[in-house]
């Protein structure tokens, strides 16, 4: 029988995550902020493997959880519905969009170090929120293909990150093991291994505002695993914190 992936939150990364999971052949359950009404088109481009929920209803009947909503939205989340779970954040702080927050602002904690405290009978592991929607997409590739990528994942419970990379590999990714979710600064924004490296090269002559739909709309580069952990251990924390639009 086929498993289950519950996604909450069905935007660019939520859509594109089931998109990839229909097409590995698993059943999804999608769902949203606004309800199950609303997700009648997106589950007709999905198929027959797809369905809509409420967030609770994917968070229970599935057999990996993926959270992919506006970091702001954490605390309206299904807490009791995601307890007992393997929840993939995908989640990246953008102080504009999601205001400030104390623990991340001081760098006492990862992004995803705050989700898990909120969710502490889950298992969160740290995946797919360093690559563009875009080259998400675009870059899965079978198993065994040269051109294959990776994505970096973090977590604090081994079963849970070795049931993530399964998902991947279904998914068309390699993944590479950053270690325990205090470590997943490595990926956040402003790291060397945000985004930038499945872009490639930025065309010369562009705009700031050029830039940003082109990193809209590229297909990318793939990235292979060891290019992954050696800009992972390579990566410096700087001052700053968290994303800026
Ligand atoms: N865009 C990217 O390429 C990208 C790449 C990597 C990581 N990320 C990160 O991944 C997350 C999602 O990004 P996105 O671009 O996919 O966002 P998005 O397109 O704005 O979609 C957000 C989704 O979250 C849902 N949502 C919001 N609050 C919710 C709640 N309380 N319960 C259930 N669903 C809720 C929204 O539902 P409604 O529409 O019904 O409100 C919407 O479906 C963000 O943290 C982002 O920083 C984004």
């Amino acid at each position: 029988m086929s498993a289950t992936l519950g996604i909450i939150g069905s935007g660019n990364v939520g859509g594109t995550v089931a998109r990839l999971a229909v097409a590995a052949g698993w059943n999804v359950v999608i769902s949203n902020s606004r309800g199950p009404e609303t997700l009648g088109e997106v589950v007709a481009r999905l198929g027959k493997r797809a369905r809509a929920a409420t967030p609770a209803e994917a968070a229970q009947g599935s057999d990996l959880v993926v959270v992919t909503v506006p970091l702001l939205a954490y605390s309206r989340l299904p807490r009791e519905a995601l307890a007992g779970r393997t929840v993939i954040d995908t989640m990246n702080y953008y102080p504009e969009r999601d205001g400030r927050i104390a623990q991340l602002d001081s760098r006492e904690m990862t992004s995803s170090e705050f989700f898990q405290r909120h969710l502490p009978g889950a298992r969160v592991v740290k995946a797919f929120n360093n690559i563009v929607c875009t080259q998400l997409g675009s870059l899965a590739r079978p198993a065994g293909a040269s051109d294959r990528s990776a994505l970096p994942v973090s977590g604090d419970d081994n079963p849970a990150k070795a049931e993530v990379t399964n998902l991947l590999d279904a998914l068309g990714y390699d993944a590479t093991d950053i270690g325990t979710l205090a470590e997943s600064w490595r990926y956040e924004p402003r790291s060397s291994l945000y985004c930038a490296p499945y872009l490639g090269t930025i065309p010369d002559g562009l705009a700031r505002q050029e830039i940003a739909q082109w990193a809209w709309e590229t297909p990318g580069v793939p990235v292979p695993a060891q290019t992954i952990k050696e800009l992972a251990d390579a990566s410096v924390r700087g001052t700053l914190v968290g994303g800026e639009f």
